[in-house]
């Protein structure tokens, strides 16, 4: 038997639950490196926005359309250390461009359509072939690293997912309709969970983490314990 390189560990779950904060929490914890796939979707919107194309005028279902967009748009990951991941388009640094709640609506449209999620998918295998990995996204257990050696689906309540990201908002002095929040993170999930091609579901060993009662602190100590439980020799 093979054994694989490297250690891969897949969070998924949807918007808003906490994965970014826990993946970068764990791979500074364990020395690896976090990959955030969702920067790729919103990379692309981004690059139809910058396109002068907006939300109404983008048209999802031609493929002539969205093949100009992938050819267009060339993405890549640089990092400033294991946790500092950041993205470019055409060479430009967009990390902080975005994330608005206009690209997360786009983002989460595009990445239903199969093509979108094909080209994107070896960039994604790819960054895990060259180290240890902490990877966040809605299908990296399910598609993207099926073989993680460990597979966590984080979730939370959507009220509290909702109450979380408006603080983090606020905090980053953004305005936002406390009202549009909670419709976009409600939008977002049937969006992810019911789209044809890899809907976001809880992958096959995943283990389930509730943390809307949790502290950041106690998810981390969750997930790192179950790392260690998983880890142990069986007897
Ligand atoms: O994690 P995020 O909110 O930055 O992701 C933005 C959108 O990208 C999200 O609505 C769904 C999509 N996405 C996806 O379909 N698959 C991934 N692995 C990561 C993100």
């Amino acid at each position: 038997m093979t054994m694989p390189k490297y250690v891969a560990i897949a969070i998924d779950g949807p918007a808003g639950a906490g994965k970014t904060t826990q993946a970068k929490l764990l791979a500074k914890a364990l020395g690896y490196t976090y990959v955030d796939t969702g920067a790729l979707y919103r990379t692309l919107a981004l690059h139809k926005v910058l396109a002068g194309q907006s939300d109404a005028c983008l048209n999802y279902d031609s493929f002539p359309v969205v093949e100009e967009l992938l050819d267009t748009a060339q993405i890549t990951f640089g990092y400033n250390g294991q946790t500092d991941q950041r993205v470019y388009l055409n060479g430009r640094d967009v990390t902080n461009e975005i994330r608005t709640p206009e690209i997360s609506a786009m983002a989460s449209r595009l990445s239903a359509i199969p093509a979108v999620r094909a080209h994107l998918l070896d960039m994604q295998r790819n960054e895990a072939l060259s180290g240890n990995v902490v990877m966040e996204g809605r299908d990296i257990g399910t598609v993207v690293l099926p073989d993680a050696q460990h597979k966590f689906y984080l979730t939370a309540d959507p009220l509290i997912r909702a109450y979380r990201r408006g603080k983090e908002m606020r905090e980053a002095e953004q305005t936002f309709d406390p009202v549009d929040l909670v419709k976009g993170i409600m939008e977002r999930d049937y969006n992810d969970s019911h789209r044809e091609t890899a809907p976001l579901k809880i992958a096959k060993g995943a283990c389930v983490v509730d943390c809307s009662e949790l502290t950041i602190k106690e998810t981390t100590r969750t997930l790192l314990a179950i790392i260690a439980l998983n880890n142990q020799p069986e007897a």
